[in-house]
């Protein structure tokens, strides 16, 4: 298999070690950055350097691909504006849906999006047939985003779209991301829920999705959604600093959604969870 991953940081770069480690195929690898490319090269047959919002670029990284994987992200850990996500977003998708009348032998994608896209729940579940409803100009471009894409499906094409949890993993663990909350005082109760996923079980659905020729939306969260209270309260007890304090009054800024984000459909087309739940902390 010929496979393109688009946007290889931190979840497209452990995709990329992953299939190196499963059967031969032959791999192409992004980056928007020629830094990155000597990390990369190791990993893959080819490293390009592109946006994706670049025709004839994209067109490059496509025209022997099999299978595409769009796992791009804007600014690494930075906070962008809802502009900078459409430009990473929205214009890669149109670029790709532009360019596909030129690559019949592209049979497959993959796209991660986020579970950003669903409204609130007030707690309760929420699955893949729950209706979208974007709450912020971000998580407008992730659902405009889906919605263009599943325009690229046909009887010879299949679109798996992705819907991730929070990610967490080497580089990205948690204790280190919110040891530094400890002994504050945060605003609200702290009971709103969370939902995370393993960068190696991320890695794992992606290639199980190639493998599988999965063809539908699917949440790709753990099976533990956890209350922001009792997950800062486990860290900080972990480390023996002083707990978070909840102030009870309303966020200044708006809450978060609080859904929990089932992952029934995930292990229903048979994908085995390497982290069923958080550890490490
Ligand atoms: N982080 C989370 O908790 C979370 C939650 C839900 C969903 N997701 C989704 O998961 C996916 C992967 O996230 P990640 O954490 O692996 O992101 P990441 O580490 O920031 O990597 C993003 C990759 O996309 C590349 N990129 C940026 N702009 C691009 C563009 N315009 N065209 C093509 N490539 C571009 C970056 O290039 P460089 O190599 O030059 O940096 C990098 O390789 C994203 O689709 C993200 O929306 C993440």
């Amino acid at each position: 298999m010929r496979v393109t991953i688009v946007g290889c940081g931190y979840v497209g770069e452990a995709l990329a070690r992953l299939l190196g480690a499963q059967a031969p195929c032959h791999l192409t690898l992004t980056t928007t950055r020629e830094q990155r490319r000597a990390a990369l090269e190791p990993l893959g047959d080819r490293v390009l350097v592109l946006k994706a919002s670049d025709a004839p670029a994209l067109k490059q990284a496509l025209e022997s691909a099999d299978a595409a994987v769009f796992c791009m992200a804007p600014g690494g850990d930075r906070q962008v504006n809802a502009g900078v996500y459409a430009a990473t977003y929205r214009d890669s998708i149109t670029t790709l849906l532009a360019l596909l009348p030129e690559l019949p032998q592209l049979r497959q994608i993959i796209y991660t999006s986020s579970c950003g896209v669903y409204g609130d729940a007030a707690g309760g579940w929420m699955d893949e047939c729950s209706p979208v409803l974007p709450r912020d100009a971000h998580a407008a471009v992730l659902v405009e985003s889906e919605q263009l894409l599943v325009q690229a499906r046909s009887d010879q094409r299949r679109v798996c779209v992705l819907r991730l949890g929070a990610i967490y993993g080497p580089g990205r663990d948690l204790n280190r991301r919110f040891q530094s909350l400890a002994g504050t005082t945060r605003p609200g109760d702290g009971q709103t829920h969370s939902n995370w996923i393993h960068r190696d079980d991320v890695a794992g659905a992606m290639a199980a999705a190639l493998a599988g020729a999965w063809d539908e939306t699917v949440n790709v969260v753990d099976d533990q959604p956890w209350r922001v209270a009792d997950l800062l309260d486990r860290i900080c007890t972990a480390a023996e600093l002083p707990p978070v304090q909840w102030s009870g009054a309303s966020p200044e800024v708006k809450p978060m959604a609080d859904r929990r984000i089932s992952n029934r459909r995930l292990r229903s087309l048979g994908y085995a969870l390497l982290h069923p739940t958080l550890s490490g902390f």
